[in-house]
């Protein structure tokens, strides 16, 4: 079972990630945990280049390098670890290129699907759990953190990135939760959402 962790910066997804994780241990449960972008050997080498304050992207680059980031991604860990019969917790998928370059690409939406599709042979994850939690508030949680470049762009691109997640967020595999809720109500949430499917 492949699960994609989505939301904005600031709602919480990467701790859900890590209790679902605890719950898989105890239901004795493999399971690899991963991330976008990074992940695989390149993937740190790209996130690193693409997070970065010093580096001025173009939005075409920027959008090549996560698609290269996914790509290698899929190849060397997602794909790996589901022929092994593994869950697979993905913190962001192709939604949050879907949210996040949607304005800056200057691409429709088809067009920025068909392009991950051509990136990932067309994997698809089981389910998106998607965290979704105002720009307002996700702000003031990261308002002890430094900024990465992305982070940097600001509250307005934030309130956009999450506009397109709630679109997003209609589709029919995605489990839409809500960020007010405690770490521990989300991951019981989840759990039992993941319980259903699981086989
Ligand atoms: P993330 O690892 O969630 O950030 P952090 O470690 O600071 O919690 O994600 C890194 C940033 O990359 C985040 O701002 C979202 C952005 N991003 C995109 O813009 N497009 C993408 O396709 C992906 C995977 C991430």
């Amino acid at each position: 079972m492949f699960i994609a962790f989505e939301g904005i910066d600031g709602c919480g997804k990467s701790t859900l990630l890590e209790n679902l994780a605890l719950k898989l241990s105890s239901a004795s449960r493999s399971y690899v945990k991963t991330r976008e972008p990074g992940g695989s050997s390149l993937g740190s080498l790209i996130r690193t280049e693409l997070l970065s304050l010093k580096r001025t992207l173009t939005p075409q680059s920027e959008l090549l390098l996560f698609l290269a980031d996914r790509s290698q991604h899929v190849l060397e860990l997602i794909r790996p670890g589901l022929a092994q019969n593994k869950v697979v917790l993905c913190d962001r998928y192709i939604a949050s290129t879907l949210a996040y370059q949607r304005n800056s690409s200057g691409l429709s939406p088809d067009k920025l699907k068909e392009l991950n599709q051509w990136a990932t042979g067309e994997l698809e994850p089981d389910l998106y759990i998607y965290i979704d939690l105002s720009a307002e508030q996700a702000q003031r949680r990261r308002a002890q953190m430094e900024n990465d470049r992305m982070e940097a762009k600001g509250l307005a691109f934030q309130k956009e990135v999450r506009q397109h997640y709630l679109d997003l967020a209609q589709e029919k595999n995605w489990l839409s939760l809500d960020g007010q809720l405690s770490p521990t109500e989300l991951c019981d949430q989840a759990w039992s959402h993941i319980q259903s499917m699981l086989p």
